[in-house]
This record gives structure tokens, sequence and C-alpha cells, in this order.
């Protein structure tokens, strides 16, 4: 049976987790690539000897090479490294952005064809290294934080009602970062607006955690960043892409002109099918959602001509 090839680049905490939830599924063939000998081929063995007992059999292949991924349908990457404790995430531009530059590189010219998905931090400054290094078409590179961070957030808000985390809806958007903009205003809890479940000042305290929520698993690990719910945000975005589910999820997606907003990676909601990133929906924001947009999205740009200096020497 044929199945859409899916490579996920970066074999660690969050790659591994995502292999692991894509061949659950059984729906796609996947390739695991890491540059350390052995530890994607081990997990690929791993995860072909659940097969049996978990009932899928689609094909995994780990490899510290390229030529199994010829002509993915999807590339998700997740090679970098993550953040320690007191670190942000800004700190990891200049190495993350040599990873990445050399992985789009590979895998551009073999799956020409693909939609990335990034991963690796800082994400939505990742996202533009990938655009500029594929020279693919602005929809089929994409960066995933808005699912996460709105997860979090969901989560949270779940855990102060004691309602179901399924009666919550929420909306991250702008940059992965300390200035990222959850949207109270369309936040809504079995269809009601948030603020009539909770007083300001309890969610004022909840949107602070979920922007520090990535730091706060940081620094209860100690070693190593968030992955359980990373890698299922990677598997909502993959299978809006190849179900062409037309979901519109937040996610870095490249502006031109969305939100007043030009030649940059930021978080909004975007509709995601087949090709990958098919619209940017804008929502109508206050002055003050604007405003904080715009100085999330200023962060992201700064470290946007970072790597636009990084690439050009
Ligand atoms: P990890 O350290 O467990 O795994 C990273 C893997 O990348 C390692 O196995 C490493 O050998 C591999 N790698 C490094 N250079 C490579 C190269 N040139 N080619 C192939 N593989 C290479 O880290 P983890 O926890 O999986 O996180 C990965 C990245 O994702 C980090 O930058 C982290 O900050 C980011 N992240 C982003 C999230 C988001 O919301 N966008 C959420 C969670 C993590
Ligand atoms: C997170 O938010 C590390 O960016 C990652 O968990």
């Amino acid at each position: 049976m044929s199945r859409p090839k899916i490579t996920v680049v970066g074999a660690g905490n969050v790659g591994g987790t995502v292999a692991q939830r894509l061949v659950e599924t059984n729906c796609y063939d996947v390739v695991l690539v890491d540059i350390i000998e052995g530890v994607p081929q081990g997990k690929a063995l791993d995860l072909a000897q659940a097969g049996p007992i978990c009932g899928y059999d689609c094909s995994v292949v780990g490899t510290n090479g390229y030529g199994e991924t010829d002509q993915s349908s999807v590339v998700v990457i997740t090679s970098g490294v993550p953040r320690k404790p007191g670190m942000s995430r800004d700190e990891l531009l200049a190495t993350n952005t040599n990873i990445v530059k050399g992985v789009v590189r590979e895998v551009a010219r073999r799956s020409p064809d693909a939609v990335l998905l990034l991963v690796a931090n800082p994400l939505d400054a990742m996202a533009h290294v990938a655009y500029r290094v594929s020279g693919f078409p602005k929809q089929r590179v994409v960066g995933m934080a808005g699912v996460l961070d709105s997860a979090r957030f969901r989560s949270f808000i779940a855990g102060e009602l004691g309602v179901s985390a399924a009666e919550v809806q929420a909306m991250v958007l702008g940059g992965h970062g300390d200035t990222m903009v959850p949207l109270l205003r369309y936040t809504t809890v079995a269809g009601r607006p948030v603020s009539e479940w909770l007083p300001k000042e309890r969610l004022e305290a909840l949107v602070q955690r979920t922007r520090d929520g990535g730091a706060e698993i940081v620094s209860l690990l100690k070693s190593g960043s968030a992955y359980y719910a990373p890698s299922a945000a990677v598997m909502t975005m993959v299978e809006a892409i190849l179900k062409d589910q037309k979901r519109v999820l937040p996610c870095a997606a490249y502006c031109e002109g969305e939100y007043g907003l030009s030649g940059v990676f930021v978080g909004v909601p975007a509709r995601l099918g087949r090709g990958g990133v098919e619209q940017i929906i804008e929502y109508e924001l206050t002055p003050g959602e604007r405003a904080a947009l715009e100085t999330s999205a200023a962060a992201v740009r700064e470290l946007s001509a970072a790597v636009d200096r990084m690439l050009a020497s």
C-alpha cells in the first residue's frame, strides 16, 4: 500500500515523538533523519517492532542521510538545539540557523513539492531560514507554535474552570516568544466568551502562564524542553495538510500585507490544506490587540534580519 511519505529531521525528543504519533496512525510512511549515527536507525527499529503490537504496518526508516527522503509530502524540521533553563529561545538563533539551513538545502532539492513544517526554535525565524533557503512558495513553508501555545492556554483555562479542554476554544497569535498574543476576545468556553467565566486578574495570570509555558517545562525538566504537546501540535498540522482538512489553525505563516505586516513569518490564523497555508484569515483586532501583534512581529523581524545577515555572509 502506498502512503504519503513524511520526513522528520531530528530524531530527538520532538522528532522521535512525532515519528511515533505518525506511524501510530498507519497512514504515512516515515523517514527519520539525524546526524547522530545509530539514533534514527535505533528509534526506527524500535517503532517498527511496536507495529505488530499497536497494529500498524507502515514503513519507518532511520537514516543519517537524505537518499531515503526523496519525494516526501511533508518534511518536519525539528533538528536544532533546545534551550536550557534560563535561556530564551532567541539565544538559539545562530546555532539553529546553521543547522536548519543545511537541512533545508538537502530536503528541498529531494522533495521539491513538499510542505516544510518548521519546529526548531526560534520558530518564526527558522521558518524564515527555510523560506529563504528553499526558494519554495510561501504557502509551502509553515511553522508550528500557535497550535501549541493555544493548547496550553486551553488546558490552563479548562483546569481553572474544571471543564473539559474540548469545551475551550482559543487563538494565540504573534511570534512564539515572550511577546505572543493570546486573543481573549476570541477565547470561548462552551461558546461563551471566557471573560464571562473568569475575572480579569485570573485571565491575566493564565495569559502570562501561557507566555511562560515553554520555560515552565524547561525549568521542570532541567534538560531539554517540551515534546508531548509539541508533537501533538505537529500532528494536527500534518493531518490538516495531508488530509486537506481546511482547518483554521494559528501557524507561523509568511505575511504579505495581512494584519498590516509584510515580509515576516508570524503566528496568524491560517487555513491549512493540501497546498499548505492556503489562506491567512484576518480577524478584526482592537487597536490594543493590533499593537500587541505589531510588537511581537517587530521582535520576530529583528531575528529575521539577523538571519538574512547570516545567510548573506
Ligand atoms: P533534541 O535535542 O531532543 O533533538 C534535536 C535533534 O536534532 C538531536 O537528535 C540532534 O542530533 C538533531 N540534529 C542536530 N543537528 C542536526 C542536523 N544538522 N541534521 C539532523 N539532525 C540534527 O531537541 P527537541 O526537544 O527535539 O527540540 C528540537 C527543537 O525544536 C529545539 O530547537 C526546540 O527548541 C524546538 N521546539 C520548538 C517547539 C515549538 O513550539 N516550535 C516546541 C518544542 C521544541
Ligand atoms: C516550547 O514552547 C520549546 O518552544 C518550545 O515548549
